[in-house]
């Protein structure tokens, strides 16, 4: 702890002697303003709990018995003061992340619209302008015919443009067949362009609750994307597991693997693919994992339960 720095032992101290000999409201004003200085210089809720606790057990040495449990009952008035700016900003972070899921379901459902009207709305008039070329050729002399053909050729390359357009929003194949059909169309497509072999294993049965079916294709996207770019890996898996009361997924690729607490406690520009997978997961109350072992490569492990069973989620390095 800084002693005598602006936030500090020496100060706190300072504050709550003031507070307890009768100070009042400016006392308090003063605990507020060291909560949300310390704050501000990287404390946390234990540092603060650390110097009340060192300034209280001075004052009380020195205060007689009889007074003690009335300091000790005013001191956690100061206490709570210095505290609620954690507390405010908490919730101020709590209600950041409600507005960012919101605005995650929000963006998932204009990218499905948006996907969907590419695919099925401008899809449908090319093929109808197709169909015009296709009859306008009959009514032509042979060589204005191969003219059209270089009408042609363009639309067919806006359709294909429009085609991976659409997929990139949102896979059809998704909302059509379900994860199992999508993940293996976008393992299909990933290896294709020059990345590793990657086979999906398991996930039979039922179709599974829309926004777990979205969040597990969104981190099996990322979790891809980090392979190609960051891993170096031949072969990947994933495997989908479904229980009675969860569902399991699996992506293991024997890449070169990181250094997981390093990456994720690292300042300055950061990646948003592990923090915004975690998040995807935590918002469905599972658990997001990474087990790690460098040179050998890289598995990520998501438990979601199937029914309001919310639970933690960690990370681990081995
Ligand atoms: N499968 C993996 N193998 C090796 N390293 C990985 C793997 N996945 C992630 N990493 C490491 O973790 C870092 C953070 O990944 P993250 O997805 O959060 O960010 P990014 O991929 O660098 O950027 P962004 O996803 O925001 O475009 C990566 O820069 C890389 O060093
Ligand atoms: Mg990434």
């Amino acid at each position: 702890m800084k002693n005598g720095a602006a936030v500090g032992i020496t100060p706190y101290a300072a504050a709550l002697r003031d507070y307890l000999a009768g100070a009042g409201e400016a006392a308090l004003q003063r605990a507020y303003e060291l909560g949300r200085r310390g704050m501000q210089e990287g404390l946390g809720v234990f540092d603060v709990l650390a110097m009340h606790q060192e300034a209280l057990e001075t004052i009380l040495r020195e205060t007689p018995a009889e007074g003690a449990g009335k300091v000790a009952i005013d001191a956690g008035v100061f206490l709570a003061e210095s505290l609620s700016p954690f507390e405010m900003t908490h919730r101020g972070f709590r209600e950041a992340v409600t507005a960012l899921r919101h605005l995650n379901q929000a963006l998932e459902e204009s990218a499905r619209r948006i996907a969907h009207a590419l695919h099925d709305e401008a899809g449908q008039l090319l093929v109808s302008a197709h169909l015009a070329l296709q009859a306008l050729a009959r009514d032509l002399p042979p060589a204005a015919r191969a003219r059209l053909a270089e009408v042609r050729r363009p639309l067919e390359e806006i359709e294909k443009q429009l085609r991976r357009l659409s997929h990139e929003l949102r896979p059809t194949v998704l909302d059509d067949l379900g994860l199992v059909p999508a993940l293996e169309y976008l393992a299909q497509g990933v290896s294709e362009r020059g990345g590793p072999e990657i086979r999906v294993e398991g996930g039979g049965g039922p179709r599974l609750p829309e926004a777990i079916e979205t969040a597990l294709y969104r981190v099996v996207q990322e979790a891809l994307s980090n392979v190609v770019r960051h891993a170096a890996a031949r072969r990947v898996r994933v495997i989908l597991e479904t229980g009675p009361q969860a569902i399991g997924c699996r992506i293991a690729d024997d890449g070169k693997g990181f250094d997981v607490p390093a990456v994720l406690s690292r300042k300055g520009r950061v990646g948003l693919g592990l923090i915004g997978m975690r998040e995807r997961i935590n918002a469905l109350g599972g658990t997001f994992a990474i087990d790690c072992v460098p040179g050998q490569g890289t598995e990520i492990n998501i438990a979601i339960p199937l029914e309001g069973n919310h639970a933690d989620s960690g990370t681990s390095c081995g």
